[in-house]
């Protein structure tokens, strides 16, 4: 691989982006593209099935002549996809050196004209129990975003790291989080610092802390521990941030592993509520991806900020 100045990818630079549909990971992927890198679209839907506008980007792509975007199904949420994916990869593209880890589902339901009208932001929506009415979300739905965005995003992760090229820039794992994820909106001490002692962290302690979460919610025993607004995605999302934390120590010095909170970006997931356009949300994950070499690992962004988790 040759690197221009800062510039360390190049065409053999190679992407993985998940969920790339629509919405923010499909602006991932035209942004990489842009860029120069070699791009592995995927998506839980076919190539025939997909978005108008990604398959437009496809459309545009192939009469550019671009050989750099490589469509493949995946389903992250389904073990055999994962299994089928990576079987793909390993014989048609071989190593790879950026895992941007978008896909997810948000399952509660959000009264957005009531948030509205009533004047409140997201942030404030997040940590106000008053606006606790305006969601709901069921034990199989809630158990369905902790599947995919959790293990999904796990399993398939773990499935990449034999492939992840051995470089002196080092590998990029992505893992688009939420603001939602922050440790900050977990109502219990206990829980928080299960979560946040790195030295500490297992996959089977974050596990555990997810089927408490689940436990939880069938027993109706009280939610009180819990996320006041979006109890399973903001769950499912601080588990993620664990995920990250865990695994730029384990990768330490083979890879970068970063969340990122996209913004508040106007897309299907927040029912075009937000300040910022889904390539302007784009822009804040490929901005980590792309990072100079020798850039931060095991660090969580909001937007461009440097957070705590
Ligand atoms: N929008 C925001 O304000 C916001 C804020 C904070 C964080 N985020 C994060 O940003 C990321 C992208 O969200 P978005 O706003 O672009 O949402 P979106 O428009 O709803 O797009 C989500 C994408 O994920 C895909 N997906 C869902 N489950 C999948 C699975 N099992 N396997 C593969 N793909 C799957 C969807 O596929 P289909 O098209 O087939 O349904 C869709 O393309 C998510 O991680 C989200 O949590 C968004």
């Amino acid at each position: 691989m040759e690197a221009k100045g800062s510039e360390w990818w190049s065409g053999e630079t190679v992407a993985v982006v998940t969920g790339a549909n629509r919405g923010i990971g499909l602006e991932i992927c035209r942004q990489l593209a842009d860029k120069g890198l070699t791009v592995i679209m995927t998506a839980r839907k076919p190539q025939e099935q997909l978005s108008s506008s990604a398959k437009q980007f496809l459309q545009d792509a192939a009469e550019l002549g671009r050989k750099n975007v490589i469509f493949h199904t995946l389903d992250i949420a389904q073990e055999q996809s994962v299994l089928d994916f990576v079987d793909w990869l390993k014989l048609h593209v071989g190593n790879i050196d950026i895992l941007v880890n978008n896909a997810a589902i948000q399952t509660a339901e959000i009264d957005w004209l009531f948030l509205k009208q009533n004047h409140v932001d997201v942030i404030t929506f997040l940590g106000t129990p008053d606006c606790g009415r305006v969601t709901s979300e069921s034990h199989e739905l809630a158990k369905e975003c902790i599947h995919t965005n959790y293990h999904g995003t796990k399993t398939l992760t773990n499935a990449l790291l034999p492939l992840l090229r051995p470089t002196p820039y080092k590998a990029r794992i992505i893992m688009v989080s939420s603001v939602a994820g922050l440790l900050y909106y977990l109502r219990d001490e206990e829980l928080k610092k299960q979560l946040s002692e790195v030295e500490d962290l297992t996959e089977q302690k974050i596990e555990g802390v997810l089927n408490l979460f689940l436990e939880d919610l069938k027993s109706e025993k009280g939610m009180e521990k819990w996320p006041l607004q979006l109890p399973a995605y903001s769950t499912s999302k601080a588990a993620m941030n664990a995920y990250t934390r865990l695994l730029a120590s384990k990768l330490k010095g083979i890879a970068c592993v970063n969340s990122v909170h996209p913004g508040l970006v106007r897309t299907d997931l927040s029912e075009y509520n937000g300040n910022l356009s889904a390539p302007e949300g784009a822009e804040n994950i490929v901005r980590v991806a792309l990072f100079p070499v020798g850039g931060p690992s095991g660090h969580n962004f909001l937007e461009r900020e440097d957070s705590e988790f």
